[in-house]
């Protein structure tokens, strides 16, 4: 595709595009914010550099793109309830978003897309993964992409968030603040091959942390196929790696790319603010 308003290019076969000659933080003509759209839908995940934004301005730029998202189990930066701040000091050892998902697939309606932005990074370390999920399961052979068109998956966000996960039980220092709750142990329905609203085309939408089983089917009876599912959909081929710098900022699709925060980087502290755009119930 031709844009017009910004450059775009691409960083690796399977997804990912950086964009340039756009500021964020002005209001942007809609000629602009529709081409950051369409960029969005032909690459799945974009990158922009050198943003300098407000939290204010972090959140009028979300909002362009549809109703912003308030995050049920983590605690919202103080005064700002639509902006998760994703933090790790150097004290710290678990990460957040660490592990394939997509945003808070456990919701009826999940998120549309995110758009993360970096106030401070470590010297090393600390990328984000990316993996295409229009590719997962267009790669699957024609017999498997049959069976699972008609299958329907349970996520929930008990694994993370509920009373008994991991974080919960653990004492070490945590700067962010998460509300372990009853609520965290809700299941939804969703299909397991989702259609796009936009583009139309088909995505795998399972992932390792929301996803706990199939409908009618024991987490037993359906871990075989979940794991198969979830190892292939992150296959490197369908992958991308971005190395964040102070002031860059992703806006990446929910409907149709899970990512995975790389927790390698202790003993530094890494700040990140998080917007998260409404998305539509997964048809
Ligand atoms: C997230 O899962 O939204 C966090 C991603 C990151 O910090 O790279």
């Amino acid at each position: 595709m031709d844009y017009e308003t910004i450059s775009v290019a691409p960083i690796a076969g399977g997804l990912g595009a950086e964009v340039g000659g756009v500021d964020l933080s002005r209001d942007l003509p809609n000629a602009t914010i529709g081409e950051i759209r369409a960029a969005l839908l032909e690459h799945l995940v974009i990158f922009f550099r050198d943003q300098h934004l407000t939290p204010e301005q972090h959140l009028a730029l979300g909002r362009r793109f549809g109703a912003l998202q308030v995050h049920d189990f983590v605690e919202a930066m103080a005064g700002y309830p639509e902006i998760l701040e994703v933090r790790k000091e150097p004290e710290e050892t678990r990460n957040f978003g660490g592990g394939w998902h997509t945003d808070v697939s456990y919701l009826e309606r999940p998120s549309l897309g995110s758009l993360l932005y970096a106030l401070e990074v470590p010297a090393y370390g600390g990328d984000t993964l990316f993996a295409n999920q229009y590719l997962a399961y267009e790669t699957l052979s024609p017999g498997m992409q049959r069976m699972l068109d008609g299958i329907t998956a349970i996520h929930s966000a008990r694994r993370p968030y509920g009373v008994n996960s991991a974080r919960a039980q653990e004492y070490g220092p945590s700067s962010m603040r998460f509300n372990f709750s009853q609520k965290a142990h809700d299941e939804i329905e969703h299909p397991v091959v989702r259609t796009h609203g936009e583009t139309g085309r088909k995505a795998l939408y399972v992932n390792r942390t929301f996803t706990i089983r199939f409908k009618d089917m024991t987490e037993a009876e359906s871990a075989p196929l979940l794991h198969y599912l979830c190892d292939h959909a992150v296959r490197p081929e369908f992958t991308c790696r971005f190395r964040w710098r102070a002031n860059s900022l992703a806006f990446w699709d929910n409907r149709a790319v899970q990512h995975n925060a790389v927790n390698d980087y202790h003993g530094q502290r890494r700040v990140m603010h998080r917007v998260t755009i409404e998305g539509e119930r997964p048809a």
